[in-house]
């Protein structure tokens, strides 16, 4: 028995030095060859007392089937190994981690808004990025001859259609398709001749529309104001300043306390305390109009805002042209 475990020992000794077929092959004849270790012990089996054949016997050929098994084991390793070598790969080197992507910051807030809005029982809708005259101005009560045209440098294509200069147009669209009551957003990408640190040529917006038979300025405040407090945190001060816009009336912007100076007044804000963020109202009769809905029935509130400028407001980014520009450590850094 003693003989047996320091064999046993002596073996898984041995084996951890081995480490090619050569090696493997003598080692095996020395141990379970014709005229091997184990081989010569079991020969000699025979000459003991039945007793200690039984027991020995057992014992031996224990080992000798680990011994074949994990002989066939090392064999594998080796030859992996040899793989490995060939192909110049070192298995004990740590592996590369792969690189996991993030969304671009503009996607990330058009995701969060769209969630946002999503709990309060709005549904996502898009509309074409080359619109017509008529959706994009016309039916928003802003005719031919209104000045409202020029404020919004309009790129137009040679066929008479143009590049939406607004998420708006995306309202008579959704009000010709359905009926009310309805709630929609329309996030998407919008178009102005128009370029400096604050203004991009294509920049994104998100368009709002509510229409029902109880819709009062006050659902609009109040959807507003959560909203606000959803993406800028409760703590965000916000107000309201009377506007003009010739869809909606009456209109109104909202803004939010200045996030780096708390309304004190700083450069960001330009020494206001406040930044603008979005415009609004009550949707005009004359827009319902268009689309054939009843006035004396149906009331709704639309409003409209700009991503990069919400999302700048949000990462404290001073130039708008960092989210066209595609440097791998600006989009890197909104993971
Ligand atoms: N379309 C306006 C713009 O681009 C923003 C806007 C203002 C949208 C008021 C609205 C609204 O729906 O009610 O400047």
């Amino acid at each position: 028995m003693k003989i047996i475990k320091e064999l046993t020992q002596e073996i898984f000794k041995q084996l951890d030095s081995i480490n090619d077929l050569s090696e493997l092959e003598s080692f095996r004849i020395k141990y379970l060859g014709k005229k091997g270790v184990i081989t010569s012990y079991l020969k000699e089996l025979k000459n003991l007392s039945l007793e200690e054949r039984k027991l020995l016997g057992s014992q031996l050929n224990e080992l000798k089937e680990r011994l074949e098994v994990i002989l066939k084991q090392k064999e594998r390793e080796i030859l992996f190994k040899e793989e490995d070598k060939d192909l110049g790969i070192d298995i004990t080197l740590p592996g590369k981690k792969r690189e996991v992507g993030n969304l671009h910051p503009l996607t990330q807030v058009i995701e969060e808004l769209c969630e946002i809005f999503f709990r309060l029982g709005f549904e996502i809708v898009t509309g074409p990025e080359i619109e017509s005259d008529y959706y994009n101005f016309t039916a928003l009560n802003i005719p031919e001859w209104h000045p409202a045209r020029d404020m919004q440098a309009t790129f137009y294509l040679k066929n008479g259609a143009l590049l939406r200069t607004h998420t708006s147009p995306i309202q008579i669209r959704a009000m010709l398709e359905r009926t009310p009551p309805l709630r929609i957003i329309a996030p998407g990408k919008v178009y102005r001749c128009d370029a400096d640190i604050r203004h991009s040529p294509m920049f994104h917006q998100l368009e709002g529309l509510m229409v029902d038979e109880d819709v009062s300025f006050s659902d609009l405040k109040g959807i507003l104001i959560y909203f606000a407090q959803e993406i800028f945190g409760e703590k965000v001060k916000v107000r309201f300043r009377p506007s003009y816009f010739p869809f909606t009336e009456p209109s109104l912007e909202m803004d939010i306390g200045c996030v780096i100076c708390d309304t004190k007044g700083c450069r960001v804000c330009g020494e206001s305390g406040w930044l603008e963020i979005l415009g609004a109202g009550m949707v005009h009769p004359e827009v319902f109009k268009a689309v054939n809905y009843d006035t004396s029935r149906w009331q709704g509130f639309a409003f409209g805002l700009g991503i990069e400028r919400i999302a700048m407001i949000k990462y404290e980014i001073e130039d708008i042209r960092l989210f066209f520009e595609n440097h791998f450590l600006f989009l890197t850094s909104f993971k």
